[in-house]
């Protein structure tokens, strides 16, 4: 597991001042180009939840649909997009959070999944947290229960995780 997890982090790339001067983009694009990375990042996802009786995975737009749909295959449960503002065409719960500057929102559909539906959160990255908790309580909004969160990676530095609420387990397979 270990040589598998190095071999992800040599997948993943630093491209500097992207997309604002200071800012070390994290480009996930290597990881998905080489068919064994792709392969391997979906297995080692899923793994820690196979046996948690998921019935949903909801996957943030955008980086968090490419590897959302595949988790949910792996777990054989349905996969839920939570999109930015106006994309999704039918009736809505919104959330808003705080960024740096500004605020950011986020949207899921009201009828996506049923109270007491079981669902696993996941996204590429971990920065602040701020878009993940923001789907957690979309998904609490909606009388779901978040049994889990899915990071392929986290910017350690920024402590993403502490923010999440806590109860359900936070799988990060690299820390950046
Ligand atoms: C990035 C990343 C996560 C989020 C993490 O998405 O893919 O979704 O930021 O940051 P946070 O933990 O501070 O909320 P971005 O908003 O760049 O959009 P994209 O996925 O559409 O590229
Ligand atoms: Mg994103």
């Amino acid at each position: 597991r270990q040589q598998i997890i190095a071999l992800l982090h040599d997948n993943i790339r630093n491209i500097a001042d992207f997309p604002q001067e200071g800012i070390q983009f994290k480009d996930i694009t290597p990881l998905l180009n080489n068919p064994d990375t792709l392969e391997l990042t979906s297995q080692v996802l899923a793994r820690p939840f196979r046996h948690m009786d998921i019935d949903y995975v909801v996957g943030l737009e955008s980086r968090g649909f490419l590897f959302g749909t595949n988790l949910a295959q792996d777990l054989h449960a349905g996969f839920i997009p939570i999109r930015k503002p106006g994309k999704l065409p039918a009736e809505t719960l919104s959330a808003t959070y705080d960024l740096e500057y500004g605020t950011d929102t986020l949207e899921i559909h009201r009828d996506a999944f049923s109270e007491g539906d079981r669902i696993l959160i996941h996204d590429d990255l971990i920065a602040t947290g701020g878009s993940a908790t923001a789907a957690a309580e979309l998904v609490e909004g909606l009388g779901g229960k978040v049994a889990g969160y899915s990071f392929i990676a986290a910017i350690e530095a920024l402590e993403g995780k502490k923010k999440l609420p806590g109860g359900a387990p936070v799988e990060i397979l690299l820390q950046l």
